[in-house]
């Protein structure tokens, strides 16, 4: 008897900061009833220990890493990361943490660690999932039926990445966390330039629902 079993769907969605990777890929996950995966957030939870340890050697960084037990949620609709028992979810989001992660992100063997980390929680993940980051499409799952890689212009990745911090906003911080932070992450990741086979969707005259609705139609099409 030949049975119909549904492969796991998997969406890969890279882009660089401000680009609503995070909003598009959990609201995406949430209307097709997939898993969601913040990779970045699994960077700055080791860029957290590298500064709480005070680590400034990639050997001891590397080593740290290794050994440190990094606890991610997957449920698109309440995140929470811990990395050696802390509790690490908003800790992550401070501007110290944006401006050192890079750092961390560039080191090759730290990524090889988070990487294969990623690997095995995507296909640990029964019902698919919608991964993003900055090497998702080109590394982590190339073999994803559904690639995209989300743009925006600079100007519009400034403001909404300065919508997000709010009133804590310093424009030369915000502008350091988008352009200067994409510069640094683009040495160790393609996600300027779609690899072949990728859908590139510009959000800068896009809603966060209308970015939704695209990648759920290219879904829906698979
Ligand atoms: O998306 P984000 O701003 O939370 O990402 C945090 C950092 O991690 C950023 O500097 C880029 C890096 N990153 C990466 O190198 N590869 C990924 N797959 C995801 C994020």
């Amino acid at each position: 008897m030949v049975t119909d079993v549904e492969k796991p769907l998997i969406v890969a969605i890279d882009g660089p900061s401000g680009s609503g990777k995070s909003s598009t890929a959990r609201g995406v996950a949430e209307r097709l009833g997939l898993a969601y995966l913040d990779t970045g957030a699994m960077y700055r939870a080791a860029a957290w220990l590298v500064a709480e340890r005070d680590l400034t050697e990639p050997a001891d960084i590397v080593d740290a890493i290794r050994a440190a037990d990094l606890e991610i949620s997957l449920d698109p609709t309440s995140f929470t990361i811990a990395i050696d028992g802390n509790d690490v979810t908003e800790a992550i989001r401070e501007p110290r943490i944006s401006a050192t992660v890079s750092r961390v992100a560039t080191i090759q063997a730290v990524r090889d660690i988070l990487i294969a980390l990623q690997r095995a929680l995507i296909a640990g993940a029964p019902h698919g999932i919608v991964a993003e980051g900055r090497d998702i499409t080109t590394v982590v799952a190339p073999e994803a039926p559904i690639r995209v890689l989300l743009v925006a212009d600079p100007a519009a990745r400034i403001a909404r990445r300065a919508a997000e911090l709010g009133e804590k906003a310093d424009q030369a911080q915000v502008t350091d966390q988008v352009i200067r932070r994409d510069a640094d992450d683009s040495t160790v990741a393609a996600f300027t330039e779609a690899a072949p086979g990728v859908t590139v969707v510009d959000s800068t005259h896009l809603s966060l629902p209308e970015v939704i609705d695209r990648i759920c139609a290219l879904a829906q099409a698979t």
